[in-house]
């Protein structure tokens, strides 16, 4: 466990402090800049993750361990994956303009992150979260075993296993609302 972003929140399962972006080999990664797109797409809705758990935590409010979940473990744990990918992308790839492509994936994302696009049942909802957090943990665990740069190795997997506890979270939620 380690340090906690803020005095009354939990602490996070790791931290980037503890991620070698120093070591980055950027030789490991010369030609592969698909791999970097893709690095760089996860980062935007990573780290966009307080849009939808604000709707999250709107559509669920009046169930207080689902709201706390979110709002203390699964945003803060999300940004992060954002935090760590977004650095990883402007320290293994400078030349991609990180901020600009960001600030056009916002604008779209933005206008589609909307409380009434949420699922039509709670229950729903949650199997819909279930699929994204599976779906996110196959894509790491894919760059974890994939990806040629040892670093980014290292942060995919860290993301991959938050992922998977994400989705037993959810599958939990889920099996309480079913
Ligand atoms: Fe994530
Ligand atoms: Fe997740």
């Amino acid at each position: 466990m380690n340090t906690p972003a803020a005095d009354d929140a939990p602490p996070l399962p790791w931290s980037m402090e503890s991620i070698r972006y120093d070591r980055i080999d950027p030789h490991r990664s010369a030609g592969e800049e698909t791999l970097l797109r893709l690095v760089a797409c996860a980062s935007f809705i990573e780290i966009i993750s307080d849009r939808y758990t604000a709707n999250l935590v709107e559509y669920s409010r009046d169930d207080p361990a689902v709201v706390d979940w979110l709002r203390h473990h699964w945003e803060p744990e999300e940004r992060q994956h954002g935090a760590a990918l977004r650095r990883y992308v402007q320290t293994a790839w400078p030349q991609f303009a990180w901020e600009r492509a960001y600030q056009g994936f916002y604008a779209e994302y933005s206008r589609c992150c909307q409380l009434e696009r949420l699922a039509p049942s709670r229950s729903l909802e949650m199997v819909a979260r279930c699929v994204i957090e599976s779906g996110t943990s196959s894509f790491y665990r894919f760059l974890a075993e994939s990806a040629p740069e040892p670093v980014l190795k290292d942060i995919a997997g860290r993301i991959a296993a938050d992922e998977v506890r994400h989705y037993k979270n959810f599958y939990h939620f889920f099996r309480r609302y079913r």
